[in-house]
């Protein structure tokens, strides 16, 4: 069997001691595709932002391609380096709620940006790399425009094609489409759904749950401080077994499958 993309072993992460979430464990195999959800304030974006380091996480351990990331063997918890981080940064992409997109760059500067400064790559190389990538989520006609002449679907787009820059080895989404008047929404699920399609490996944070049904391999339900309940779509969106579960979905019920 291939080795698990990334493998979440008992993690836990609390805030001034007050804790989000403990013993998370999570394998994620390559094409997986884990949507992550639960109610606001559940922990979502806080694993998902473990996963990269942005939160070090306090307890348990991480591994990405079947390495170790950060040093548990003296250190609890875990020690990260500056060097190990960086790495880990160009295999674990990222996309968030609010685009953060540089204001001051150009869309395929925005795209180019890592290529350049963490990659170490030439900037004509960079930017062919870039429209190329813009190209996939189809906006290599906005190269040259600013962040700000975008809509937000079209913004959103732009993050999407940041990371697949960097050719992750997994990519994170957080809550992607949250941030967009619902006329934009389309745009950006029809986006990451071509990357599900071409079988990369993905977590993905959100609340439209008929798309998650629908592009999803597994759901990942986060309440009462862990991974409540997980299993295939089928299982955990329509026969869920637990009453967190249910009361989660019987709350969104606007979705269609
Ligand atoms: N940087 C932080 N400092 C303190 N508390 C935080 C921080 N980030 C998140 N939290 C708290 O952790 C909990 C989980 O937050 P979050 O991961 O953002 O939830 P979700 O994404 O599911 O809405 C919340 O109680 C939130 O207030
Ligand atoms: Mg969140």
């Amino acid at each position: 069997m291939a080795d698990p993309v990334l493998r979440l072993t008992g993690l836990g992460k609390s805030f001034d001691g007050h804790r989000v979430f403990s013993d998370v464990d999570l394998e994620v195999l390559p094409g997986d595709r884990i949507a992550i959800l639960g109610a606001s304030g559940s922990g979502k974006s806080t694993l998902l932002r473990c996963v990269n380091v942005l939160e070090t996480p306090d307890e348990g351990s991480m591994e990405v391609g079947g390495k170790a990331v950060g040093d548990n063997t003296r250190n609890r918890p875990a020690r990260y380096s500056e060097r190990e981080l960086r790495a880990l940064r160009q295999r674990v992409g990222m996309v968030f709620q609010q685009f953060n997109l540089f204001p001051h760059m150009t869309v395929a500067g925005n795209v180019a940006e890592g290529l350049v400064t963490v990659r170490g790559m030439s900037t004509s190389a960079a930017r062919e790399r870039a429209v190329s990538e813009l190209k996939r989520v189809g906006l290599a006609d906005k190269a040259d425009t600013y962040p700000s002449r975008l809509s937000g679907g079209q913004k959103q787009r732009v993050a999407i094609a940041r990371a697949l820059a960097m050719d992750p080895e997994i990519l994170l989404f957080d809550e992607p489409t949250s941030a967009l008047d619902p006329a934009l929404v389309g745009e950006v699920l029809s986006v990451i759904k071509q990357l599900a399609d071409e079988g990369r490996t993905m977590l993905l944070v959100t609340h439209e749950i008929g798309f998650a049904y629908h592009v999803a391999t597994r759901i990942v339900f986060l309440a009462d401080g862990g991974i409540y309940e997980t299993g295939t779509p089928d299982e955990v969106l329509k026969n869920p077994k637990r009453p967190l579960t249910q009361q989660f979905l019987a709350e969104h019920q606007r979705f269609q499958f």
